[in-house]
């Protein structure tokens, strides 16, 4: 029987590439979005996989839930689970629309965790080792004044990620975190950061993919892409959080 990945935000950027990734080494598929025209092009693209489309808006509450129970109506287990789906915006915190803050919230933490949740005990019973590639970002080591939610979002990923590693050490579940640096995707203009210093010189999303993939296949448990980024992170740790955060601001103008 093939193995079968889920992937949520399948349908472009990162998402997109691990579909690519996860199909060239055999995977059946599980695609979670909310375009399901794109989701059922890409289907098409794999006539020799199941793929399964699972078209769902996963910042409306109950929708992790119910993904979970599709997949089992469906009868497929899953092997892999890759939260991924998610999405940013720029601007002063109380000047947002408090709607889409919440939903942002709903994403990149709360469908996550949930997620994680209920399939968790399928991935631990699977007989191979099965694994959770958690999509976190360089934003999850500093405050990120101008998107100050998303970077809280994406501190949360991280630090419940690395917790798991810690919990699932005796099983055969791997828990890796990713940690891209600006990418090209649909997320810069959907975040509305295309015009900033920190998005001057962003990765290519099939680069920062490759680099979590084989991250995750290794079973690492962070995997921070570029040698730029690590070297942002590393120093993040070591300079007082007040620094590290107008830095974080500085790098959200415009370039
Ligand atoms: N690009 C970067 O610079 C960067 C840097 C660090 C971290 N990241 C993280 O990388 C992850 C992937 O983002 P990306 O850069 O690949 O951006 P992207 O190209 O905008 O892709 C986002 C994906 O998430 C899906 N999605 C968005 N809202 C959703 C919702 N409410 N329900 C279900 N699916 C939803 C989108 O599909 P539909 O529109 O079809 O729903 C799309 O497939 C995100 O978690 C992001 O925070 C990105």
């Amino acid at each position: 029987m093939n193995k079968t990945a889920l992937i949520t935000g399948a349908t472009s950027g990162l998402g997109y590439e691990f579909v690519k990734m996860f199909a060239a080494d055999g995977y059946d598929l599980v695609l979670v979005a909310r375009n399901r025209t794109k989701m059922e092009e890409i289907k098409n693209q794999y006539p020799n996989l199941t793929v399964t489309v699972i078209n769902k808006d996963l910042s409306q509450p109950h929708a992790a839930k119910e993904v979970y129970e599709d997949v089992k109506a469906a009868g497929i287990t899953i092997n892999t689970l890759v939260n991924n789906a998610g999405f940013g915006l720029m601007g002063n915190f109380e000047e947002l629309d408090i709607r889409k803050q919440s939903e942002m919230i709903q994403l990149n933490i709360s469908a996550l965790t949930e997620l994680t949740y209920y399939f968790l005990p399928e991935l631990k019973k699977n007989t191979h080792t099965s694994r959770i590639l958690n999509v976190a970002s360089t934003a999850a080591f500093q405050p990120g004044p101008l998107m100050a939610v998303y970077y809280a979002t994406k501190a949360y990923v991280l630090s419940f990620s690395e917790a798991l590693v810690e919990e699932l050490a005796d099983t055969d579940v791997t828990v890796t975190t990713l940690c891209p640096g600006a990418t090209k995707t649909s997320f810069a203009s959907i975040a509305n950061v295309a015009n900033t210093k920190m998005f001057s010189r962003a990765m290519s999303s099939n680069e920062v993919a490759q680099q979590g993939y084989r991250g995750l296949l290794a079973g690492k448990r962070v995997v921070i892409t570029g040698s730029a980024n690590k070297l942002g992170a590393y120093a993040a740790k070591f300079l007082p959080r007040r620094f590290a955060a107008k830095i974080a601001k500085y790098v959200a103008k415009e370039a």
